[in-house]
């Protein structure tokens, strides 16, 4: 897409742009240069979102990214429809119009070894009279399909698979999908109207952090990242579409029109030069090419192309092997006819292309039988149902209970006792029911009745207006307090390990664990002493207010000095703080509201528990003061995070690319392209990992 000088140019702009926008009174440079200006931010999207690459911060892209909103909001004659300000919708959309694809959306045919693949070759070359086959190989995406039009180099509709004829318009959730890009320069193969297939994912990193957020506030997670992406797609809110950070696979050209030259569905052998410059690509393989040369994330990288069905089959089962260290969900393998005249020939059946089949992959959903429910009472009190099922093995381990979380739930998924149900484990996310089939059920198969009383402490439960949840409210539920104090020493709140939750559960029964205070009476470890060190944050995670992770957690802490000055601050002072909503700012209020959990943190103290921030006491006095760093290369005497940690605790700031806002660059061994690039920056410091840890020294 961009080659290398035009990459050294168009990082040269972006600095150029960077000090100008720092040096205010921008709109006279802005309006001679807009289009550059948009033409640097396209540069710097693609390199973040289609090659995973960034070659400046997000806080840069911010600023020039602001830049241009400003001018833009002051001129809206300037604003053109493939800037990218206009990925951001206004209010919510109203509905998704119905629309008929250009081409219909065909499913692939599925094979599931290496007969069936040895037939699907036989078939194609005994129709095509060829004695060997070329095939194009690559990931079938597990996501949400797509069709996306672009017509003059503009993108004009993305709309939805539907029932492969009509499919619902959600262009400007499309949109939201930062490696689509807005305009692609089509024109110079000739084309005019081109329609491309490809798959929305949510990766899986992202799919765990969304179902993450949605189990800490009480809604139960997603089973799969295919669900999440394509229910994201359905969201009427464009602002929370774009904060689902999805991503989308672009593999396939369905329709493509060069005015009254050609389409290739009705192509014939020779390729024809459309343009002077290019050539419309003969093959899948080249049309993958093209995408990704105009800017597209297709699978290039991904494909593989090999001549006879016995090297496809090796290399299927090869992938397969690599499934796990994907960045995101594949079900399988595509394998298709790499000509696409011969995919013209070849044809369809009434369901699937002729030229292609998808090699599945061995399923992560088995069927297994609900045999009971039992209830959980965890810290806060809620009582979570588990449903124990017949063991079975999915994706590698074998499951026997599985959480349906909820009265809610229980009822949206019709789950009763005896039911044969679908279990899914996808990557390392906990497993969850996909469905139950009461179609199979019998006709005197019992409910699942929820309890009206607290297993553990028999108090009656209460579920407050508009909460899927019961709750148990007794303070005193034994149940409560084991879940807290096991919650209280867990590794990632005060990480006394060899307490361990079985610990927990025997020290209670005993007798002499009755209380989180009880901890540190024991005086038993060293580990226990060690923990009242432990920085702010994370007694203030491990204190189990809800709706306070780890991240939060770490927000409230950098506010304060002292773990009491929380209970100075008012709701709207909470919800001042970066990534503090009305939800957290309303329980961390309540919390410091109520006499017990103030008794709480006195007991803490008194035993010597650290509640004062250490580390913003550090960072006033470090003496690295707000000088930034970068580090590229092997460091030999340190590892990266920790020097990294060193320069925040000594009040330095982290940068995350080489810019001129760049104090030191602090270069390992082996160091490339970054250190290449500031030295072209005067007032860049390049600095050895010596002279660094000497820096540190003078600043303790
Ligand atoms: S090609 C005419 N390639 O799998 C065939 N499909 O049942 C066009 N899929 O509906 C589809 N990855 O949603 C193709 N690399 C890939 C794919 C892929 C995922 C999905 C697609 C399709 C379904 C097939």
């Amino acid at each position: 897409m961009y080659n290398s000088e035009q990459t050294k140019a168009l990082q040269k702009k972006t600095e150029a742009w960077l000090v100008a926008a720092n040096a205010g009174n921008m709109s006279e440079i802005v309006e001679d240069n807009i289009e550059d200006l948009r033409y640097c931010l396209r540069f710097h999207e693609y390199r973040y979102y289609v090659q995973n690459d960034p070659l400046i911060s997000d806080f840069e892209y911010d600023t020039l990214y602001t830049l241009l909103e400003q001018f833009e909001k002051e001129n809206p004659g300037a604003v053109t429809p493939d800037s990218p300000t206009q990925r951001v919708g206004k209010g919510l959309i109203k509905d998704f119009p119905k629309t008929q694809h250009l081409v219909p959306m065909l499913s692939l045919e599925n094979s599931y070894n290496a007969d069936d693949l040895l037939d699907f070759d036989r078939k194609a070359r005994e129709l095509s009279g060829l004695s060997a086959i070329e095939y194009c190989v690559e990931p079938k995406f597990d996501g949400a399909s797509i069709s996306l039009l672009y017509e003059n180099d503009l993108f004009v509709r993305g709309v939805t698979r539907g029932d492969g004829e009509v499919g619902d318009e959600i262009t400007m959730n499309i949109k939201q999908i930062r490696s689509v890009p807005l305009s692609a320069t089509f024109s110079e193969y000739g084309i005019e109207q081109i329609e491309i297939r490809g798959e929305v994912l949510m990766n899986k990193k992202n799919f765990k952090a969304y179902n993450d957020t949605l189990m800490e506030e009480g809604i139960p997670p997603l089973a799969n990242p295919r669900n999440a992406a394509a229910g994201s797609l359905r969201i009427k809110d464009t602002a929370e579409v774009s904060r689902r950070n999805l991503e989308a696979f672009l593999y396939h050209v369905s329709f493509l029109s060069t005015g009254n030259r050609q389409s290739f569905n009705t192509e014939t052998k020779e390729d024809k030069p459309v343009s002077d410059k290019n050539t419309v690509p003969s093959t899948h393989s080249g049309m993958l090419e093209m995408l990704w040369r105009l800017g597209f994330r297709s699978p290039k990288n991904e494909m593989k192309v090999f001549t006879g069905i016995d090297q496809v089959i090796s290399h299927v089962h090869d992938f397969e092997k690599e499934r796990d260290n994907l960045g995101y969900e594949i079900d399988g393998m595509v394998i298709k006819v790499n000509d696409l005249h011969l995919q013209d020939e070849l044809g369809m059946t009434s369901h699937h292309p002729r030229w292609a089949i998808a090699f599945k992959f061995k399923a992560r959903q088995a069927t297994s039988k609900l045999l009971g429910v039992e209830y959980q009472v965890g810290r806060t009190g809620a009582v979570t149902p588990v449903a124990k099922i017949e063991p079975v093995p999915v994706g590698g381990v074998t499951v026997s209970s599985i959480s349906i979380h909820n009265e809610d739930y229980i009822k949206e998924k019709d789950l009763w006792i005896g039911d044969t149900i679908l279990i899914e484990r996808s990557g390392d996310v906990i497993p969850q029911i996909v469905k139950s089939f009461p179609e199979l059920r019998k006709s005197d198969a019992a409910g699942i009745v929820f309890p009206k009383t607290c297993p553990a402490c028999n108090s009656l439960l209460y579920k407050p207006v508009g909460e899927a949840v019961w709750r148990c409210i007794n303070l005193n539920c034994p149940a409560q307090i084991v879940e807290g104090i096991i919650h209280f020493v867990s590794k990632d709140a005060m990480d006394i390990r060899s307490f361990g939750e079985a610990n927990v559960r025997k020290f209670y029964e005993s007798g002499f664990l009755r209380s989180i205070p009880d901890v540190y009476t024991t005086k038993l470890q060293q580990a226990i002493e060690d923990s009242k060190k432990q920085p702010l944050n994370r007694i203030l995670y491990a204190l189990g207010i809800r709706y306070v992770g780890e991240t939060t957690a770490k927000t409230l802490a950098n506010a304060v000095d002292h773990l009491l000055q929380l209970a100075e601050f008012s709701e709207e002072e909470l919800m001042a703080l970066d990534d503090v909503g009305v939800k957290v700012a309303k329980t961390v209020y309540g919390f410091f509201r109520r006499p017990d959990n103030l008794h709480l943190i006195q007991e803490l103290d008194k035993l010597g528990v650290r509640l004062t921030n250490e580390k913003k006491n550090l960072v006033n006095e470090g003496n690295l003061n707000g000088q930034s760093f970068l580090f590229t290369g092997t460091l030999t005497r340190l590892k990266r995070t920790e020097a990294e940690e060193m320069v925040e605790k000594n009040g330095g700031k982290l940068l995350g690319a080489v810019s001129s806002k760049l104090n030191y660059l602090v270069a390992g061994e082996k160091a490339g392209s970054k250190l290449e690039k500031a030295k072209k920056i005067p007032n860049i410091k390049i600095i050895s990992e010596e002279e660094f840890l000497k820096m540190l020294s003078f600043s303790k």
